[in-house]
């Protein structure tokens, strides 16, 4: 009997072929009783197989509720587009570009990545800007477009660039790049949203009032060299006497920031008199005045604060040596690098 029904059906089917014209175009080869039952040329639930998957739209979210009509109008389901933005229509209006997959899916329209297409494009959202509200900066009337007034802060901020008051921006002529000294990740213009990295603010520098360096109320004539601020303490020194020793006035060939001044450290020694930091003299000394007796003149050197104790040796060592005698001087000048290599 099951047999019987089912070569009736498979004639009707054959004989139905012949009479109706497929709607699905003369290149579709998919059978028939993949898709249709004898019940009617409709899409019949029970026995369709068909594998969307395979196709270059898999049925996700969405797509897979609605009818095949939606998306094959025309039945040649060639025909269907397989860019969301051949279906659907671009609310944004360009202002999102073309790819909608890059913030969408067929699921729904909402987004919940905002701050991470932020990040991924020249705008990352930190500091205030992740409070702000979106119209805030995408000021279309309808909420669907998104377009900016540009990203550079002097785009969005230029009002409250020319009614700065402490400091008057316009009168100091600070530079329109907020960014060198206003943090993109700050959440206010003041206070620790400042930043002077330009001359860190670190060690003996910390702890300051801006006026403490900013003496004129000006910022813009600040000078960062060390001797501008220093002068006095420069002239003041005794241990030693920088100015009888001629120092360099560029104290950050000697010093750092650190509090005290002390110790200083003067690697060009090395390579402008003697070495002392490397060769064999690094870490035999602990002061300057072991061999810079006279702190008021660091021409004046001695050797023999540490080589005297030698004497007899260091002259038994020498015998023969034409030009050899015991004084400093002479020692340098046959041990210029305090090697016994020469
Ligand atoms: C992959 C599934 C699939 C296959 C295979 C298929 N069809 Fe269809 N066919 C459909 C769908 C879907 C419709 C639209 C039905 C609807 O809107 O309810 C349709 C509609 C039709 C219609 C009605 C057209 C109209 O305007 O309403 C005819 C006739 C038809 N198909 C013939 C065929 C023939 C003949 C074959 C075999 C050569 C075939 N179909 C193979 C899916 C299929
Ligand atoms: C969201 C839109 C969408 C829906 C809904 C959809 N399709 Fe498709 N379908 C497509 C796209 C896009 C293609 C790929 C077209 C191409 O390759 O050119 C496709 C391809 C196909 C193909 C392969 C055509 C071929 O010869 O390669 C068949 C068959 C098909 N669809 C049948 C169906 C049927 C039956 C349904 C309903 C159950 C359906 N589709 C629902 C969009 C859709
Ligand atoms: C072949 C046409 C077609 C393509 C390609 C297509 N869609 Fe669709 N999509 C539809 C149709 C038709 C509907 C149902 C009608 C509607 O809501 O517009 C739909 C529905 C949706 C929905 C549900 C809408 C709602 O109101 O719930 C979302 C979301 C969606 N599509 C996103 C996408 C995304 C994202 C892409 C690209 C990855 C895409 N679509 C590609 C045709 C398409
Ligand atoms: C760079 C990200 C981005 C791209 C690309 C993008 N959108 Fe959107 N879209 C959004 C955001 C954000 C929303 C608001 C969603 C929310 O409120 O959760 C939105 C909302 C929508 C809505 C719902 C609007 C409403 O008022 O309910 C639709 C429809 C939509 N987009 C369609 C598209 C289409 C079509 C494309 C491709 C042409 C596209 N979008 C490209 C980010 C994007
Ligand atoms: C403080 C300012 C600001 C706020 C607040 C802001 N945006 Fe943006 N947004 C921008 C800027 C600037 C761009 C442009 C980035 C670029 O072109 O690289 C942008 C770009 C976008 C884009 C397009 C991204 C792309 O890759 O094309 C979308 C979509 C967007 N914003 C959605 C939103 C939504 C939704 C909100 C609220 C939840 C929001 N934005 C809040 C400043 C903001
Ligand atoms: C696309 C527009 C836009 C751009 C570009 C932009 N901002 Fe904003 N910014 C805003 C909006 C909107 C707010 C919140 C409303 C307000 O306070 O003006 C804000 C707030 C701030 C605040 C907090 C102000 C306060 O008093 O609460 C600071 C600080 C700030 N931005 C710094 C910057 C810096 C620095 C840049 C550049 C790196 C920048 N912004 C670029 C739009 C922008
Ligand atoms: C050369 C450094 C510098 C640049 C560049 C700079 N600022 Fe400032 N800004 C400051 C300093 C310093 C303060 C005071 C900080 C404090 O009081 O803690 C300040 C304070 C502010 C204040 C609060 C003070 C007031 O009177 O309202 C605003 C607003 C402000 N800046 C906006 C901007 C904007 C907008 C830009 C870019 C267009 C910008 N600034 C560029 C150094 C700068
Ligand atoms: C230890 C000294 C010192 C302290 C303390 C100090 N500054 Fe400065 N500041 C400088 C120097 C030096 C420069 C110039 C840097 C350069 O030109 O390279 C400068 C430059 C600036 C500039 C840039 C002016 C321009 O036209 O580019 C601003 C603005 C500024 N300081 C604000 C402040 C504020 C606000 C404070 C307090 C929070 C502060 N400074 C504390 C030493 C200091
Ligand atoms: C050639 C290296 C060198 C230079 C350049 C130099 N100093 Fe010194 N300075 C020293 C040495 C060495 C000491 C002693 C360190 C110790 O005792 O640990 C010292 C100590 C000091 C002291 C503390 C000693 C005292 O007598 O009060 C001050 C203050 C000081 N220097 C300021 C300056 C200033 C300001 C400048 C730049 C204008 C400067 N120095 C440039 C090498 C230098
Ligand atoms: C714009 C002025 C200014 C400049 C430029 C400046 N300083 Fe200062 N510095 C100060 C002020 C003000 C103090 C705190 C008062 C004091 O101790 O003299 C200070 C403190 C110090 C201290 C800590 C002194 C102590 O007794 O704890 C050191 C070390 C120092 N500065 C080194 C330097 C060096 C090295 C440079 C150059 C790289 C430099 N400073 C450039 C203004 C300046
Ligand atoms: C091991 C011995 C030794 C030590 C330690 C030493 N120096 Fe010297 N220094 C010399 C010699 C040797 C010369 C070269 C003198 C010459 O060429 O006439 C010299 C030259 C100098 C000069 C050049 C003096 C001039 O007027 O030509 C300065 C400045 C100086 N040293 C600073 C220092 C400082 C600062 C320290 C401590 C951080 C230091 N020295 C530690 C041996 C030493
Ligand atoms: C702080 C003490 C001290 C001072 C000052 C000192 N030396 Fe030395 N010197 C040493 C020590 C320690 C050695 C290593 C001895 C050893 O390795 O046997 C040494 C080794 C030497 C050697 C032998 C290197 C070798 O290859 O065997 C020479 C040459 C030398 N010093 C020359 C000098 C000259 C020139 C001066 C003066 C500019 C000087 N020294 C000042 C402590 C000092
Ligand atoms: C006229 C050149 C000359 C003078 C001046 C001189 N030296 Fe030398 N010195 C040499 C030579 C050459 C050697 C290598 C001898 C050898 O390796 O046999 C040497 C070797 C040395 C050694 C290594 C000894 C060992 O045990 O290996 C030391 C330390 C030394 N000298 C220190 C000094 C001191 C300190 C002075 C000053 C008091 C001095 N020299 C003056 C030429 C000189």
């Amino acid at each position: 009997m099951r047999v019987l029904s089912f070569l009736i059906m498979l004639l009707t089917l054959l004989i139905v072929k012949q009479q109706i014209k497929s709607p699905h175009g003369s290149a579709f080869k998919i059978g028939c009783a993949t898709c249709h039952s004898t019940k009617g040329w409709y899409l019949d639930s029970t026995i369709y197989s068909f594998d969307h998957n395979t196709t270059r739209l898999p049925l996700k979210g969405q797509h897979n509720e609605i009818t095949c009509r939606l998306c094959h109008k025309s039945l040649v389901f060639t025909d269907a587009r397989t860019e969301c933005n051949e279906c659907h229509t671009d609310i944004h209006q360009g202002t999102a570009g073309s790819d909608c997959s890059r913030c969408h899916t067929p699921q729904s329209w909402l987004v919940s990545n905002i701050n991470e297409i932020h990040r991924m494009g020249r705008f990352p959202l930190l500091g205030a800007h992740i409070m702000a509200d979106c119209n805030d900066c995408h000021k279309s009337a309808d909420g669907t477009r998104f377009d900016i007034t540009g990203v550079n802060c002097i785009d969005c901020h230029r009002n409250d660039y020319n009614s700065t008051e402490s400091p008057n921006h316009v009168k100091a002529e600070f530079s329109e790049d907020c960014s060198s000294c206003h943090p993109i990740n700050s959440f206010q213009w003041t206070g620790a949203g400042f930043n002077h990295n330009f001359f860190a603010l670190v060690e003996g520098h910390s702890e300051l009032q801006c006026n403490d360096c900013h003496t004129t109320g000006k910022y813009s004539d600040t000078s960062p060299d060390c001797y501008s601020c220093h002068q006095d303490d420069y002239m003041a020194t005794t241990n030693p006497n920088h100015t009888g020793a001629n120092f360099p006035v560029t104290c950050n060939t000697c010093h750092s920031l650190t509090p005290g001044w002390k110790p200083a450290n003067y690697t060009l020694h090395d390579k402008l008199s003697f070495p002392i930091y490397s060769g064999r003299h690094a870490g035999t000394w602990n002061a300057c005045n072991i061999c810079h007796t006279t702190s008021s003149n660091y021409s004046v050197f001695t050797c023999l604060t540490c080589h005297e104790h030698n004497k007899t040796e260091m002259d038994n060592e020498h015998q023969g040596e034409t030009g050899y005698s015991y004084n400093s001087p002479a020692c340098l000048n046959c041990h210029p690098t305090g090697n016994s290599d020469r």
